[in-house]
């Protein structure tokens, strides 16, 4: 059984498989419409359950249309709708019964651990919608992104972050080192990636460049990526925090520093982190980013459920 839980943990060979098999579906299905199945219905009567401790907007219909578009179904829960969430149940029981009634388990929560737990008490594969230190859906989805719109492995391109040192960029670290390419990061000295993470890296061989001017890490970049500044449930000054960013925002300026034709690219939802005028201009392929979530999970939940080719 495979779970989705952290990009670390996933061999880089099947990260690429899952790529590839989303490539071949995304272009199989051009003349289908939204709920149309894909031919051979390949997960035709499973179910996934999605349990969501948090807003989504785009994780949870992009995995409805996904698990749809396969021929399977989807059942989604707020938690506080369970007895788990009201203090009533334990994890050990809910794991069984969600087991009982489903094929797969998505979940987004605040606690890693309670993925952890619940990944100990499931028989069925549990696939992580976003947790403090890991959002492993969205960026294996976006390396998807950047290949399809560059026409080239992310290894032979530069990447830059700037932004926040969050889950996002926790799992973008972790798919430097598993699709070696070169990721260079941009935040204030107070927010710069945790160290874990740093220690991961660096166990792998591998490094990424953390500067604390977004103009020297913009240089040369062919992508550049951004998240809010202020996540799901931070538990920070808000104000302070912002402030502290301040030269950190994404502007025309900014964008003109990097390679003629980089890209920009934003997991959404967006706060005042990049201008508007980038956010909707020619550079910035967000809205296909988003759609191309569909895609790839599609092929995540194959590899979950052992029918991935
Ligand atoms: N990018 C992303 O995960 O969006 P949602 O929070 O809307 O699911
Ligand atoms: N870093 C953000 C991502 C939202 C998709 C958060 O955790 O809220």
């Amino acid at each position: 059984m495979k779970h989705f839980i952290n990009l670390k943990d996933i061999p880089a060979k099947d990260l690429r498989k899952i790529i590839t098999d989303a490539k071949k579906r995304k272009s199989l299905r051009k003349k289908l419409s939204t709920l149309e199945i894909d031919k051979g219905a390949p997960l035709n009567g499973k179910m996934l359950i999605q349990m969501f401790e948090k807003a989504s907007s785009r994780t949870r219909i992009s995995f409805y249309l996904a698990i749809k578009q396969l021929g399977g179904g989807t059942l989604t829960l707020r938690s506080n709708e369970l007895h788990l969430g009201q203090g009533g149940e334990s994890i050990a029981d809910t794991a069984k019964i969600l087991s009982t009634y489903g094929d797969g388990f998505m979940m987004r929560t605040d606690s890693d651990k309670k993925i952890e737990d619940f990944k100990k008490y499931l028989s069925v594969p549990i696939i992580n919608g976003l947790s403090p230190s890991s959002h492993p859906t969205q960026v294996l989805s976006d390396i998807f992104t950047v290949e399809e719109i560059m026409k080239k492995p992310i290894s032979k391109l530069n990447i830059c972050w700037i932004g926040d040192s969050n889950n996002v960029l926790d799992s973008l670290i972790a798919a430097s080192v598993k699709f070696s390419f070169k990721l260079s990061v941009a935040c204030p000295k107070k927010f710069e990636p945790g160290k874990d993470v740093r220690v991961w890296v660096k166990k792998n061989n591998k490094k990424i460049y953390i500067y604390n001017n977004a103009k020297k890490a913009v240089s040369g970049a062919d992508v550049i990526f951004s998240d809010k500044v202020i996540s799901l449930n931070d538990k920070v000054n808000k104000k302070k925090k912002i402030q502290a960013f301040k030269n950190f925002k994404i502007d025309k300026k900014l964008m003109s520093f990097a390679k003629k034709d980089c890209i920009f690219l934003h997991c959404l939802p967006r706060g005042d982190e990049v201008s508007n005028d980038v956010f909707l201009g020619k550079k910035s392929h967000v809205w296909q980013q988003a759609l191309n979530r569909v895609h790839v999970q599609k092929s995540i939940l194959l590899y979950c459920f052992g029918k991935l080719r």
